[in-house]
């Protein structure tokens, strides 16, 4: 199974004028002699040997070269693709009526947002007013937090935070529900320098077995470019960051294709999770929707099944 390749299912070609486009790659005349052969081989998974074999031997050195193009460029996958890849697709089944600029003009963006917001999707003749209960202090006074204080976390809020996290080890549990409690999600955390208590600088894994979080390098990868622009100053003021993991292994044995979207789903019960126990502490957190992850994957050493999906930025807030 280690080197079977497949055409990635979010990944499609055409052939125009005679030249093989895949994507927004355009491939020219000669790569579109093997389409749509190579597709339909690839579609239920070869090695690149066995898809050259389907050719004839005075092209299979170009083959070769185009194979491993496509493999650089993930046309052709051998493991879960990530959801930036697997959900880009959906675009084009939305028809837009917002001009694409509208998401880099401050002002359009924020009537967009405000308009979200308050859509209200159906009014009927009977409808009852549920009475102002307020939701608690915690609650009323949440929102994403963009600066953090530069005190230093205290490990006994840092553990208070993380330990939501936990396996239960009399029922094998968690504090939070999961598809089937097999809480696919694995968590690592970046600690900054001289920022919590105690803890060195790096990336640690946290093991919910034992409630601990485990060294595994100086965290000197997870570099700040790997941010978009807007993201960058929250990530360097905060005094560490969760990095969610989704592990296709632990879910799909089950559950098949949904586990990946249950993994999803369990990821933002975490990420709520997190942010109302660091609420609690005085510890605001902001999560980050999208980065360059490939920038940092090589970081955290994950197997095949194991994509990082999401991460969130934390620090105390300011004037706590
Ligand atoms: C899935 C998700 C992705 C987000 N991505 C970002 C992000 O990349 N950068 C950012 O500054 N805030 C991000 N946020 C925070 C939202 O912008 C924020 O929750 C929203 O504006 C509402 O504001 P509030 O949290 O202060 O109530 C994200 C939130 C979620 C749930």
């Amino acid at each position: 199974m280690d080197n079977i390749y497949f055409w990635s299912p979010s990944v499609q070609f055409k052939t125009e004028n005679g030249e093989l486009k895949v994507e927004c790659f355009n491939y020219g005349k000669k790569c579109a002699e093997f389409f749509p052969e190579l597709y339909y081989i690839a579609q239920d998974g070869a090695t690149p040997e066995q898809l050259k074999e389907h050719f004839p031997e005075n092209k299979r050195v170009f083959l070769n070269s185009l194979i491993r193009d496509f493999i650089k460029k993930k046309i052709l996958v051998k493991s879960v693709i990530t959801p930036a890849e697997l959900f880009y697709s959906q675009k084009k089944l939305f028809h837009n009526e917002y001009p694409d600029d509208m998401r880099f003009v401050r002002e359009k963006l924020e009537a967009f947002r405000i308009k979200q917001t308050n859509r209200r999707m159906f009014s009927g003749d009977v409808s009852y007013i549920l009475e102002k209960t307020g939701q608690g202090e915690l609650l009323e006074n949440r929102c994403s937090v963009r600066e953090f204080s530069d005190d230093v976390i205290s490990y006994y809020d840092f553990s208070s935070v993380m330990g939501i996290l936990q396996s239960k080890p009399e029922t094998h549990k968690r504090y939070y529900p999961s598809a089937g409690g097999l809480a696919v999600i694995d968590v690592y955390v970046h600690i900054k320098a001289g920022r919590v208590e105690g803890i060195r600088e790096g990336l640690y894994y946290y093991d919910p077995v034992v409630n601990s979080i485990v060294f595994m390098n100086d965290g000197k990868g997870i570099v700040s470019d790997a941010h978009y622009f807007t993201n960058k100053e929250i990530s360097e003021g905060s005094a560490f960051t969760v990095y969610f993991v989704y592990n296709v292994g632990a879910g799909m044995p089950k559950y098949g294709g949904m586990s990946y979207y249950y993994g999803i789903i369990e990821s933002g019960i975490l990420i709520a999770m997190l942010t109302m126990s660091g609420e609690k502490t005085g510890i605001g957190s902001c999560s980050i929707g999208d980065m360059v992850y490939e920038k940092i994957a090589p970081c955290f050493n994950l197997n095949d099944n194991q994509i990082l999906l999401h991460s969130m930025e934390f620090g105390y807030k300011k004037n706590r």
